[in-house]
């Protein structure tokens, strides 16, 4: 083991807006089809965010979801990292609002963004600390909503998003340790490929007070992004295992970054994994951004798919460029259902006393 301790994923959690967007809702405001998303991309609906929904509102439930999974007491978690591209406000941090809301009253917090990939960049940054022995417990979200910064008239990426958050709680153990190995990249020469331009610091608004423009929309080259994706995950998941110490045909389950099923298959295919390898939910979701490969994780866990003891190659890419792979041993059981049997249990037993 490379780092001095061990640490395991303890809990999964989902945090969704409520409103459902079809792809036949979306052939109202530009032209496009079902069938054309369908085919493209594998995405039939997608949830978006209402004006009143939050990027940290949506962290806040994850975080609370996973907890209670992991059955955990709040104060035991020392660092709350969280990756997001589009927090509420530059600042406070999405996550020190997390840590408020969810009373985590002795941890760390801060924000990261690595865009799509955010949350295996945000995974490999909280191993650290725990592998370290620096913090025993941490919260890993991620969150995005990026139907704020789509343009509704652009057929080309409008029909690609959702809104959502996904969290996991990481925990120290040294008796075993459950992620197995990482690989994280980043090549900056490729950001005018996929970017929000208009959004930060070098839109200086004059000392317009309100700003009169609008910020800017997510723009993207999707065939360029599309070739590094195919390329990117293979990559990563091979690296990764690399850094485990075991073969690729090792790996139980794939949990890309739900972006477009056609890129799922294709890296599942370079990879020599079969469809019953792949985990996803961009069907119902879309590319929810930071947050699909926990909500692909989540959906999948809770559909009894993906069993104890599997080992999953978690892989994402997106803005920045970035890409990055995490392979993690799931062995956690959901606390809630587990109290759940027990009450169960000892209800049969009364029953059967009487
Ligand atoms: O987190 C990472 C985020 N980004 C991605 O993962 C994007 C990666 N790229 C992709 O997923 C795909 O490139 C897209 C789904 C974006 C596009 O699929 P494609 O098979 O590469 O289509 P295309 O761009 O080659 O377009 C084919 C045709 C074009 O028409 P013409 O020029 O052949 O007449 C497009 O104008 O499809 C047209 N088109 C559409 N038609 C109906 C593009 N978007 C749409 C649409 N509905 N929504």
């Amino acid at each position: 083991m490379k780092f001095a301790h061990g640490a395991r994923l303890i809990g999964v959690g989902a945090g969704l807006p409520s409103a459902v967007v079809t792809n036949f809702d979306l052939e109202k405001l530009v032209d496009t089809s079902d069938e054309w998303i369908k085919t493209r991309t594998g995405i039939s609906e997608r949830r978006i965010a209402s004006d009143e929904e939050t990027t940290s509102q949506l962290a806040i439930a994850a975080a609370k979801d996973a907890i209670a999974f992991a059955g955990i007491d709040p104060n035991e978690i020392e660092l709350v990292v969280v990756a997001t591209s589009t927090p509420d406000n530059l600042y406070p941090s999405t996550a020190c609002m997390v840590q408020a809301a969810v009373g985590a009253k002795r941890a760390a917090a801060f924000d990261m963004e690595a865009a799509c990939t955010g949350i295996v960049y945000a995974l490999a940054v909280a191993q650290q600390f725990i592998g370290s022995g620096t913090f025993k417990c941490a919260l890993v979200i991620g969150v995005d909503i990026h139907s704020r910064f789509l343009n509704w008239a652009d057929r080309n990426t409008c029909i690609l998003f959702g809104d959502g958050a996904g969290a996991f709680i990481l925990q120290a153990d040294d008796k075993e340790n459950e992620m197995l190995g990482t690989y994280l990249r980043a090549d900056g020469s490729g950001g005018h490929l996929l970017h929000i331009p208009n959004t930060g610091s070098a839109y200086p608004h004059a000392g317009v007070v309100p700003p009169q423009a609008t910020h800017g929309f997510l723009e993207m080259n999707g065939k360029a992004i599309y070739e590094f994706a195919v390329n990117a995950v293979p990559e990563a998941v091979r690296a990764a295992c690399s850094d485990a110490g075991i073969g690729v045909e090792d790996v139980d389950f794939l949990i890309p970054h739900q972006a477009n099923m056609r890129i799922i298959k294709s890296a599942a295919e370079r990879l020599g994994m079969g469809p019953e390898k792949i985990i996803s939910n961009v069907n119902e979701m879309g590319n929810t951004s930071a947050a699909s490969i926990p909500l692909a994780m989540w959906a999948a866990i809770r559909k009894g798919q993906i069993s104890e003891g599997s080992t999953c190659a978690l892989v994402g890419f997106g803005g920045g460029l970035t890409w990055g792979a995490a392979i993690v041993k799931w062995t956690a059981v959901d606390q809630r259902k587990t109290a759940s049997d027990q009450i169960s249990t000892n209800k049969k037993v009364e029953a059967s006393k009487s």
